[in-house]
């Protein structure tokens, strides 16, 4: 961790345009506590998984991401869901980028924010990466959950986060993940 305050790399499940979970990873880069930065990552390019492929290296996209993981102080992961899970492309990438040698994801603090369409507000994938955290030997932060349920109500039309108890929300996620990744930073 760095003089300068807390780096956070950005991971988002969703590719589109107008993605709902993008936006709501906006909101929590515009609401972030002083002394934080928050890059994004790109993962629009990373292919499905292949271990045939993996074999013969990582590919580019995926060689960078695990590089910016392994950079970050902690993880912001922006999770749709897709059928009660995480998106087959949140999935593909962390899957990726999670094989040897020196898995990234280790000892990293991270948390969750998501935004979907059910009431939910994409619980069910946030605890299908949860799951996922614990094999990967993160921290998740475990509190405050932010379910941006029925998100099409909750963001005007340019995907500005209209709703206050989801940026409140986000406000209080982004300040306790600066304070876990300073608690386990110190490990
Ligand atoms: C394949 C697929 C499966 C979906 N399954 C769920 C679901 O299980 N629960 C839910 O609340 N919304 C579900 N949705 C709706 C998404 O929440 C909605 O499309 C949301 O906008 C996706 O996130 P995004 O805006 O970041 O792309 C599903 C959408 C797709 C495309």
């Amino acid at each position: 961790m760095s003089d300068s305050g807390i780096s956070v790399l950005g991971i988002c499940g969703s590719l589109r345009k107008a993605s709902y979970n993008m936006a709501a990873l906006r909101a929590a880069i515009a609401l972030k506590p002083a002394g934080m930065s928050v890059t994004v990552a790109d993962i629009s390019e990373i292919p499905p998984y292949n271990e045939d492929v993996r074999a013969g290296g990582f590919p580019a996209t995926v060689e960078t991401l695990r590089q910016e993981i392994a950079a970050a102080d902690a993880l912001l992961f922006a999770c749709p869901e897709y059928n009660y899970s995480m998106s087959g492309v949140l999935k593909n990438a962390i899957d990726w980028a999670s094989r040897p040698p020196d898995q990234p994801f280790a000892g990293k603090p991270c948390a969750i924010i998501g935004a979907a369409a059910g009431m939910a507000g994409s619980a069910r994938a946030q605890y299908d990466l949860r799951r996922s955290c614990v094999f990967l030997d993160m921290h998740p932060l475990n509190k405050p959950e932010v379910l941006i349920g029925q998100a099409h109500t909750k963001f005007d039309a340019e995907g500005n986060l209209l709703d206050e108890v989801a940026k409140n929300l986000i406000r209080d996620l982004m300040a306790a993940l600066a304070g876990w990744a300073r608690q386990i930073g110190k490990h």
